[in-house]
């Protein structure tokens, strides 16, 4: 597996991801997508907005960032979504109580100390309350992993919300949320969305958007920061049948991903033991990078909870009527969750390899090649002249601009052709067509796959239509 360093360092390189504002040093938890990243990106919202959307009983909605602060009172927001914080007195660290802990754990296991690491960990799994949390960590005499002072603070509850003011006063009636999850636009909206789209019982609402949360401790690359991007569907049910739509979109799910190239050993479900304020049961579909598997989205069975939370917070009723079978009640709601940015590392990682490779004058050579999805890759195609001379850039670059009103497609025409294979491995390109001496007599070019590396030579007329059948094939 290969370390999280050397996908960061060819992100950067080649244009996937860089650091939010970085010529003034970073800004912590916060990341740019570069030119390569952006497609991906929306490749991957692509993907996951026809599979959601494109069925009849599934209909999307664009809501705003930012809401009426009551629905945050109402979601449980505001009183719950806090993380158990700490701080180290000597060296002025904040840490996330639980993730100090596990940290820990993970040190005494690495150092072979599996009885004490045992212990702690079934501590960890018994706690109740943030004093539970720091009896741990002075019993244990945890230290701080920066200074290794023993000097902790208490352990106190921090909301992850970031404030904000609607209007020129700062007042505090004035106070509005950047959401921490899009899953509120679409409960508020649910009347709206069931009566102007004319969905009854069982149907669903799709939203892709971005979602902020003050992260204490951001971690891990994209894993977990501050600013970030979820694709929910909420799916309302009648109330009894939550278990079998869980499987189902649990299944779903995990399919999702396998189908767009992830490997199936690489992808563990996890049932969640200590359940969200909203939830009856739960589990993540995981995914495994290389410090671990961690969670790519989750599928929740959220009960009738926010429904009849924004039913009895803005006195609206959040009812279904049933005229067929006379009954009406609130819907339950079985959510699939996924992190946009968390699927682009975890389908970046998947993608990336190192081999060695025949090069030039028969002699190896380290090629680095992204294996994404063809459906995933930032570039479709790339389109070279062999030589720049003979009347080959020409024909090559006019290949290039057909190719360019249906697909993503680039244009190279410097260095030796197997120095533009490789640039082209390195960003994922499935296919490399070559125009050479041969195409001046014929019209004959060759397809390069990326994967095999084997050509095959096609008419140019031809092009189009072959990558749109490789495509969809
Ligand atoms: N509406 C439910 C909800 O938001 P969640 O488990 O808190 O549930 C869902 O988040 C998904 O959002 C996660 O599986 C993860 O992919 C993504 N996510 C959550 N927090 C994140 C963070 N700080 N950085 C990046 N992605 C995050």
């Amino acid at each position: 597996m290969y370390s999280l360093e050397t996908i960061i360092s060819l992100a950067k390189r080649r244009g996937f991801v860089f650091q939010s504002s970085e010529i003034y040093g970073g800004l912590n938890g916060c990341w740019d997508f570069g030119p390569l990243g952006v497609e991906l990106l929306r490749n991957i919202k692509e993907q996951w907005w026809q599979e959601m959307t494109y069925r009849d009983e599934i209909v999307g909605v664009d809501a705003a960032i930012l809401m009426h602060p009551r629905t945050w009172e109402a979601s449980g927001h505001l009183a719950q979504f806090t993380d158990p914080m700490i701080d180290n007195k000597t060296s002025k660290q904040r840490y996330r109580a639980d993730n100090l802990i596990e940290d820990f754990i993970d040190r005494l296991e690495k150092k072979k100390k599996s009885e004490e690491a045992k212990k702690i960990r079934e501590q960890l799994e018994s706690v109740e309350n943030n004093e539970d949390y720091y009896r741990i960590i002075i019993e244990n005499e945890i230290p701080d992993p920066v200074s290794a002072s023993k000097d902790w603070t208490e352990v106190r509850n921090f909301n992850l919300m970031f404030k904000t003011f609607i209007g020129p006063v700062e007042a505090a009636s004035n106070t509005v949320y950047l959401r921490p999850e899009s899953a509120q636009g679409m409960f508020v909206n649910f009347k709206n969305v069931m009566e102007s789209a004319r969905q009854k019982i069982p149907f669903g609402i799709a939203q892709i958007g971005k979602a902020f949360r003050n992260e204490i401790n951001t971690k891990n690359f994209l894993f977990r920061t501050r600013e970030f991007e979820q694709m929910e569907m909420q799916f309302f049910i009648k109330p009894g049948t939550e278990k079998e739509w869980f499987d189902y979109w649990l299944n779903e799910r995990v399919n999702w991903y396998i189908k767009l190239g992830i490997s199936k050993e690489k992808i563990k479900i996890k049932e969640h033991q200590k359940l969200a304020h909203y939830a009856n049961f739960a589990s993540d579909i995981e995914f495994e990078f290389s410090f671990g598997f961690g969670e790519i989205e989750g599928i929740h069975s959220r009960t009738d909870f926010d429904l009849k939370s924004h039913q009895e917070f803005s006195g609206k009723k959040m009812e279904f009527v049933d005229t067929v079978n006379n009954e009406r009640y609130i819907p339950y709601v079985v959510e699939s969750s996924g992190g946009v940015t968390r699927s682009f590392m975890a389908f970046l990682c998947n993608a990336y390899s190192e081999e060695e490779v025949e090069g030039e004058n028969a002699k190896l050579e380290k090629r680095t090649v992204l294996r994404f999805h063809k459906k995933l890759a930032p570039i479709t195609a790339a389109v070279f002249p062999l030589v720049n001379k003979d009347g080959m850039p020409e024909l090559a670059h006019k290949i290039y601009k057909d190719l360019q009103k249906a697909i993503p497609v680039q244009y190279d025409t410097s260095g030796a052709v197997g120095r533009r294979y490789r640039r082209q491995d390195e960003a994922g390109t499935p296919y490399c067509i070559t125009i050479d001496g041969q195409t001046l007599q014929d019209d004959s070019v060759t397809i390069r796959d990326r994967d095999s590396m084997a050509q095959i030579r096609i008419n140019s007329s031809q092009i189009a239509d072959y990558i749109a059948k490789e495509l969809n094939s």
